[in-house]
């Protein structure tokens, strides 16, 4: 089976691509990388600010979150930038260049026009085959400090683009007015490629100690829950664009990387799942990917690349918004909770003498189904409802 893919010109052997992390921090992790069969590596960021290369301990921390019977998680964590300077980060980066045999490209994060450049001259020679520029860091990132940030992204393209002749990538931050047009810009700057998306920035407070948690900041937070966010964007852009995408966001499965492959991703960036599990859940992924493309029938990617973005996404004029399901509770099984009757807001479910049973003024809006406990409703077509 071919798993092979194209990315920024470079031709990667599957479309993992262990993330900008401590996961490829130095040589020997991206060497456990490689090992586990990732495609390729970026490593951890080098940034311009002295300050961010010593992270604080602890730093990770995994935030649980509850919101009536939904529970989520969010990976939280203040894991800055490498702790190198730019000599031993290019130094690092040569020998894993001329060590692995995978693509191994370096990521920069720089204050001043003079480091972009400078920093991106050293990656050039240090043979990186591509340069992924971290204009969205969640801590002390152009983003973070606030301004224009679409013009800001669009300053440091330039400055790179007219120092080196290598591809480049931006990461971008989440947060933009729109990752599309901020994507075209760049494109038309002469990027080669964008990753969509960085993290958040996030927030929370131990409201015993009256601090924020962990280390008192702002940090980082990602989780299965950013998947869908970042799934939204590569379908809706990737067909406008002639540059490479690739997906960084939520991946838990090797099913998450061939939906990003279906919106259009060119490869998918893992980074949180390979933290929580260990370098071995890229054994994982690669499995999982190819059980489903065996399942289907596929050779490989190029019977599913795209198929699910732009216009196979109904717009909001395509979509079919007639009213043919009613909910119907299946009397043998419910078992009269009440469940469903709190949560309708159109007052539809009624106690009866066995069960409860929905009544005409069910609009078919389906959230009874999701939250009986017992699965006793279902949604039936209007017309075959008893
Ligand atoms: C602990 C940690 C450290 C990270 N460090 C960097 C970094 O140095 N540079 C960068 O561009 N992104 C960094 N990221 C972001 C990841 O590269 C990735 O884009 C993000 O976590 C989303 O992917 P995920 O959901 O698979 O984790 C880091 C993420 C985590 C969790």
């Amino acid at each position: 089976m071919d798993l092979s893919c194209e990315y920024v010109g470079i031709k990667l052997k599957n479309p993992i691509i262990v993330a900008s992390s401590g996961l490829a921090e130095n040589l020997k992790n991206m060497k456990k990388a490689e090992e586990h069969g990732a495609a390729c590596v970026v490593a951890k960021s080098l940034f311009e600010e002295k300050i961010c290369r010593i992270s604080p301990t602890p730093r990770f921390e995994i935030i649980e979150r509850k919101m009536g019977k939904l529970r989520s998680q969010t990976f939280y964590s203040f894991e800055q930038a490498s702790p190198f300077d730019a000599h031993e980060y290019f130094e690092e980066i040569r020998k894993a260049v001329n060590t692995l045999s995978i693509p191994v490209i370096p990521s920069i994060n720089c204050v001043t026009d003079e480091g972009w450049s400078q920093y991106a001259r050293m990656a050039e020679g240090a043979g990186a085959p591509a340069l992924e520029l971290n204009v969205s860091c969640p801590h002390g990132s152009i983003s973070f400090r606030g301004g224009d940030v679409e013009e800001k992204i669009l300053s440091v393209a330039k400055i790179v683009r007219d120092s080196v002749k290598i591809p480049l990538i931006v990461k971008l931050p989440m947060q933009l007015s729109s990752p599309l047009s901020m994507a075209k810009m760049l494109e038309r700057s002469g990027i080669d490629g964008v990753v969509m998306f960085n993290r958040l920035t996030g927030l929370d407070i131990n409201l015993e100690k009256e601090r924020p948690v962990l280390h008192e900041g702002y940090a980082g937070h990602g989780g299965p829950w950013a998947f869908n966010y970042v799934l939204r964007w590569i379908a809706a852009s990737s067909p406008h664009l002639n540059i490479s995408v690739a997906a960084s966001g939520g991946v838990g499965s090797g099913e998450d990387i061939i939906k990003y492959i279906y919106a259009g991703a060119n490869a998918v960036e893992v980074c949180s799942l390979i933290y929580l599990s260990g370098y071995e859940a890229i054994d994982m992924l690669l499995e999982q990917i190819k059980a489903f493309m065996e399942r289907k029938s596929y050779p490989d990617f190029s019977q599913i690349k795209g198929k699910l973005s732009g216009k196979a996404i109904l717009s909001n004029e395509q979509i079919d918004r007639r009213h043919l399901f009613k909910a119907q509770i299946n009397q043998a099984l419910c078992t009269s909770c009440g469940t469903c009757q709190k949560v309708c807001i159109y007052d539809a479910p009624y106690q009866s003498e066995k069960s409860y049973v929905i009544s005409e003024l069910c609009d078919g809006c389906g959230l009874c189904v999701k939250l009986c406990p017992v699965k006793a409703i279902e949604m039936v077509k209007w017309s075959e409802k008893a």
